[in-house]
């Protein structure tokens, strides 16, 4: 029987590199996909970035794309799309699991979500499958704000969520970029669990004042029901069977159980976390919020 409870064994983080031959990134693209290319190709490591729009074609809906990517891999970074914790995933990630190792992929890593009953589906289903892999169980992105579905609502300057008050351990996903790397180059993360959270814990009301300072423009928080948070995302266009889930979703991880902080970080990598508020020194002079500023400006 499989431990499913996070495995506390301490890690090395200074653990001697064994480089993969060749590393396969499954949503390559992605936010946290395409930075663990980066760290990767940085290393040297020959890595194979897949998706539906990649040859060769990886498609999570389609097992027969699956062998092509998997050749001649021995290490692996898995994204799920839409969500980890939606429908199909636990089948599709533990079946995928499988024929990883069937192929001699010695190292997979798999991007999960904190606070999640049924993204531990998932886990334990790979786990089960692959008892060494490793899970990143994280809170929520930073980079929701700058690169996902809060993008839009931060340039609006409202911010609505069925969040309350609850505070968040929120996650540069610099940093599990820099735990999956670990993960995939050396020893000691072979069925380790990982919590990965930030260091601090922030309200959307805080996080939204904090963004409000290093922008230069009023975002404000506005909390919302979960009824009332799916009715706009179907009006904003979003499909009914994604807004609704998400909603259902968004009440559950955002009830309260993931408002404390973890050290999956520091006991992966021996450091701590980056704070909310280097993410936002670092992603303001990028740009990203500049159009609201143009915007302001007019
Ligand atoms: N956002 C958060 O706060 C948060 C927190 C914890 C966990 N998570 C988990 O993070 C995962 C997503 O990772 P991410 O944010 O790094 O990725 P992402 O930015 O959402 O990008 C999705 C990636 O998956 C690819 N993709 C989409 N549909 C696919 C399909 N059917 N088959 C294969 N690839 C597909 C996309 O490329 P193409 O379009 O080219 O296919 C893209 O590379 C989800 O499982 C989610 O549960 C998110």
């Amino acid at each position: 029987m499989v431990d499913m409870e996070p495995n506390t064994t301490t890690t090395t983080p200074t653990a001697p590199r064994r480089l993969p031959n060749r590393a396969l990134v499954v949503g390559g693209t992605g936010k946290t996909g395409r930075r663990v290319v980066e760290r990767l190709v940085a290393l040297g490591v020959d890595t194979r970035s897949v998706s539906r729009s990649t040859v060769p074609r990886f498609d999570w809906a389609d097992p027969t794309t699956w062998p092509a990517a998997l050749d001649d891999v021995d290490a692996a970074y898995l994204t799920y799309y839409p969500d980890v914790a939606f429908p199909g995933a636990a089948e599709a990630i533990a079946a995928l699991g499988v024929a990883a190792v069937e192929r001699g992929v010695r190292r997979i890593v798999l991007l999960s979500g904190r606070g999640e009953p049924e993204a531990k589906v998932s886990e334990d289903a790979l786990l089960a499958a692959v008892p060494g892999a490793t899970i990143l169980r994280s809170s929520w992105f930073m980079q929701d704000f700058s690169e996902h579905f809060l993008y839009e609502p931060v340039l609006d300057g409202v911010i609505a969520l069925p969040a309350g008050d609850v505070t968040e351990p929120f996650i540069d996903v610099e940093d599990i970029a820099d735990v999956a790397v670990a993960a995939l180059t050396t020893d000691g993360h072979e069925g380790v669990v990982y919590e990965l959270t930030g260091p601090r814990l922030l309200s959307f009301a805080d996080a939204a004042a904090e963004l409000s300072e290093a922008i230069g423009r009023p975002i404000r928080y506005l909390p919302v029901t979960e009824a009332e948070y799916a009715a706009a995302a179907i009006q904003a266009g979003v499909p009914v069977e994604e807004a609704e889930p998400l909603a259902t979703l968004f009440g559950v991880v955002l009830d309260g159980r993931n408002a404390h902080l973890d050290d999956g970080v520091e006991r992966a990598l021996g450091r701590p976390a980056r704070d909310f508020a280097e993410y936002l020194s670092r992603t303001v002079p990028t740009g990203a919020w500049a159009v609201e500023d143009e915007q302001a400006a007019g």
